[in-house]
């Protein structure tokens, strides 16, 4: 059984401007253990569904269903949701300054947040609880770093904090929102392996949010890619780098200079995400994609089973078998492709 099953979720805000749709549709879950990849570019309701499944998006219109560990999270009283939160379902941010207190020592922070969900525990046990957890994540003398006040960590040390505060309950699941983003590579990587320790060691489940295929490729068994609230992809993580089949996910891969082919040149996506307000009709990337079809501008591309190990969906009109989509890829990459026209590649849209 899964720890957390998302089903049909939507979220969407009234505006002056109008409707702002967020979040449309997406389902999936997460087993225990595991890491799920949410990829897309910035603007894509990554961080508005993460909000949603914990409860915290105020003056949103939201559907569907967020079911934790057996618990309706969209039923649950409000006190039952706030016990959940922090002790069995914990978040990292990028800033972890929007979390951390600038005014009070980190181990302070760490000792206040332990006792407020287990208030039987004594003061003397939290702080050692807290040292414990600050030598868990890393930090090197932990007994005399908890003393020091969150400006007195480097940007990756008091990301560390971060994750030793989020932990300190034993959380099933962590939600990681760009937890790395304001980082450096290296000390992004060694972040992420603080993390990964710590789900090998306790099982914790990980929702890592990101733009960053980098850290997709060091730390996510399954991938969502999300464009314009949507998933337009969802595959395991090789999948998604060998085998992807939508071409917004060969675009993200393609505008990688680490992962394109360097003899030919690197194509950054062209264009920008669409209004969450006014959204293109049919597929909500037609007016960026190089393989766009007739049918790609009125109808919308349900996920459908594609190739690929395992299961593996793609919401988008192309045929869904490796030959039919490498013939598309070849006549789009040779400058012969009309896809308007082309029957051959427009596969099965009933
Ligand atoms: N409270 C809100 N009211 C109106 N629009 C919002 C609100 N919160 C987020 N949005 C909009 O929802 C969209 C998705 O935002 P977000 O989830 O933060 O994107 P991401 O995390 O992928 O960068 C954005 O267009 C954002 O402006
Ligand atoms: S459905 Fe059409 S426009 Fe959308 S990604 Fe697929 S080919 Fe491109
Ligand atoms: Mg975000």
């Amino acid at each position: 059984m899964s720890l957390l099953d998302v089903e049909d979720l939507s979220v969407s805000f009234h505006t002056p401007d109008g409707i702002v749709k967020a979040v449309r549709n997406v389902s999936f879950s997460l087993k225990e253990g595991t890491t799920v990849g949410i990829v897309g570019e910035s603007g894509s309701g990554k961080s508005v569904m993460s909000q949603t499944i914990m409860g915290l998006t105020r003056g949103a219109q939201v559907s569907g269903k967020v079911v934790f560990d057996g618990r309706d999270m969209f039923t649950l009283k409000r006190d039952a949701l706030q016990a959940l939160r922090g002790s069995e379902i914990a978040m990292i941010f990028q800033d972890p300054l929007s979390s951390l207190h600038p005014y009070y020592r980190v181990g302070w922070q760490i000792v206040e947040a332990i006792r407020a969900h287990d208030k039987g525990l004594s003061k003397a046990k939290a702080h050692e609880r807290a040292v414990e957890l600050l030598g868990l994540v890393g930090i090197p003398q932990p007994q005399r770093r908890i003393d020091d006040f969150p400006h007195q960590f480097s940007g990756g040390m008091r990301q560390r904090v971060m994750i030793a505060m989020a932990i300190s309950l034993n959380p099933k699941l962590l939600i990681a929102d760009e937890p790395t983003t304001a980082l450096d590579v290296t000390v992004q990587a060694q972040v992420l392996d603080v993390l990964k320790r710590i789900q090998r060691e306790f099982g914790t489940a990980i929702m890592m949010i990101t733009h960053d295929l980098g850290v997709i490729a060091d730390m996510a068994d399954d991938v969502i890619v999300m464009y314009a609230g949507t998933a337009m992809e969802k595959s395991g993580q090789h999948d998604m780098f060998y085998e992807h089949h939508h071409p917004y996910t060969e675009g993200l891969l393609e505008s990688l200079p680490a992962y394109g082919d360097l003899r030919e040149r690197l194509r950054p996506i062209t264009g920008q995400p669409p209004s969450l307000i006014n959204l293109p009709t049919g597929c909500p990337y037609h007016p960026r994609c190089p393989y766009v079809m007739d049918v790609c501008r009125t109808k919308v591309p349900p996920l459908r089973q594609v190739f690929g190990e395992g299961p593996h969906q793609s919401a988008c009109w192309l045929p869904t078998d490796k030959e039919g989509r490498a013939a598309a890829r070849a006549a789009v990459a040779a400058g012969t492709y009309s896809g308007a026209t082309d029957a051959r590649l427009t596969g099965d849209r009933t």
